[in-house]
C-alpha cells in the first residue's frame, strides 16, 4: 500500500498551510549551535545574526536534564526579541522518546511557530518518526492559524536510522535535510571510539613491505566517508539538503578544516558549527574556492547553451561539467549576495 502521490501535497490537518513544492533557496553553510538557557548566549544573538546563515537553539544533547526547560523558554524568548531576516532559525529539539519533546514542540510552534524556519530532529530511526512529527505539526500549524510550514531536519545518527535512509529523505514534503551525527551513530555502531567526528589514528590501511627496505607505510582512513556518501545520495535523490554535523575537537581546526572539506566536496551544503571559532572554518570551506568559480564562469561562458564538446585550458568539457559548473556558480552567486569579499573574489 502506497499514499497517492497528490496527497503528499495536502496538508495534513485542516487548516494547516500547504506543505512546499519545492525547498526554499537558502545559504546554510553553518549551522551554529547555540545554548539557549544560557542569558550570556542569548545576549550574542543580534551579532550573530549577521556572521552565521543559520542559528540553532539547541535543546537536546549537551543541555543538562535540569536546564530543558529553560533552554526552550530561553529560546522562545530568543526568537520573539530578534529579527532573524535572511538568517535561518531552527531549534534542535529532544529525542522522540524523551519527557520533554512533546512540550518542546507544542510550547515552541505556539509561541513563535511562525518564525521557526526548520526543526532538527534527533535519533531519526526510520520514516514513521518523521510521520509523527509531520502530522502533529499539521495540526499546530492549523491551531494557531500559522501560513507557512515548518520545515523537518533528521539527524543521521543510529545504524537503523542509515539502514533506512533513503525512506527517511523522502518520508514527507516537509524534508530539509539532513545531517551526520557522527558521535550518536558511533555509539549506536559500537565504534570503538571516543570522539565527535573525525579520524581516528589507528583507521586505515598498510602498504605491503618494500622488500629492499623493509619499510611500509600506513595511511589513515575516513571513518566517515561511507555514511556521508550514502547520505548525499539520499538526500540528492530526494531533492533535499545533506550536512556534516558536529566536530568536537576544538583545539584541532586543520582536522576541523578537512572533515569539513571532504563533506563540501562530496556534495553536503553546510556542518554545525558548536564553537565561535568553527565559524569562520566554516565559511571558507562551503564558499566555492574562486578559481574554481571563475572556471565554472568559462565553461558557461564557453557553451552558452549547455551542450556539446569543448576544450578550456587543455580540459574537455561538455554538458555534464556543464551543470557542475551551474551548480559552483549559482552557489557562489548565492554567497556572493550575502559576503561583498567573496563577490569581488569571484568576479561579480
Ligand atoms: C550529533 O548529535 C552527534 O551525535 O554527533
Ligand atoms: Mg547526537
Amino acid at each position: 500500500m502506497m499514499k497517492l502521490p497528490r496527497q503528499f501535497f495536502e496538508p495534513l490537518a485542516i487548516g494547516a498551510p500547504l506543505p512546499m513544492r519545492e525547498l526554499p533557496v537558502q545559504l546554510e553553510r553553518m549551522i551554529h549551535f547555540i545554548p539557549p538557557h544560557i542569558e550570556k548566549m542569548r545576549a550574542k544573538v543580534p551579532d550573530m545574526i549577521n556572521s552565521v546563515d543559520v542559528i540553532l537553539g539547541n535543546l537536546e544533547d549537551a543541555i543538562p536534564a535540569d536546564a530543558k526547560a529553560d533552554a526552550r523558554a530561553g529560546f522562545i524568548q530568543m526568537a520573539r526579541d530578534n529579527d532573524f531576516g535572511q538568517t535561518g532559525l531552527w531549534t534542535r529539539i529532544n529525542c522522540l522518546n524523551s519527557p520533554w519533546v512533546l512540550d518542546d514542540i507544542t510550547e515552541i510552534v505556539g509561541e513563535v511557530g511562525d518564525k521557526l524556519d526548520v526543526i532538527m530532529l534527533p535519533k531519526v530511526e526510520g520514516a514513521w518518526d518523521i510521520h509523527y512529527l509531520d502530522q502533529l505539526l499539521a495540526q499546530l500549524e492549523a491551531r494557531h492559524n500559522l501560513q507557512k510550514p515548518i520545515m523537518i531536519h533528521a539527524i543521521l545518527e543510529t545504524a537503523q536510522g542509515v539502514n533506512n535512509v533513503e525512506e527517511i529523505a523522502t518520508a514527507s514534503p516537509r524534508m530539509h535535510g539532513m545531517s551526520l551525527g557522527p558521535a550518536d551513530l558511533a555509539a549506536s555502531r559500537a565504534m570503538k571510539t571516543t570522539r565527535v567526528g573525525g579520524g581516528h589514528p589507528d583507521y586505515g590501511v598498510l602498504s605491503d613491505i618494500d622488500e629492499s627496505t623493509a619499510a611500509r607505510q600506513f595511511s589513515q582512513g575516513d571513518l566517515w566517508h561511507y555514511t556521508i556518501a550514502r547520505m548525499v545520495d539520499a538526500c540528492a535523490g530526494a531533492d533535499i539538503k545533506p550536512f556534516y554535523g558536529p566536530f568536537g575537537d576544538f583545539s584541532d581546526n586543520e582536522a576541523c578544516e578537512q572533515q569539513f572539506k571532504n563533506a563540501f566536496l562530496q556534495g553536503c551544503a553546510g556542518a554545525w558549527t558548536l564553537h565561535p571559532k568553527q565559524i569562520d572554518i566554516a565559511r571558507r570551506v562551503f564558499s566555492p574556492p574562486a578559481d574554481e568559480v571563475i572556471f565554472a564562469r568559462k565553461i558557461l561562458a564557453a557553451m552558452p547553451d549547455g551542450t556539446g564538446a569543448v576544450m578550456i585550458d587543455g580540459k574537455m568539457q561538455d554538458d555534464a561539467t556543464w551543470k557542475q559548473a551551474r551548480i559552483i556558480a549559482d552557489l557562489a552567486r548565492m554567497v556572493a549576495d550575502r559576503d561583498p569579499e567573496l563577490a569581488a573574489a569571484y568576479g561579480f
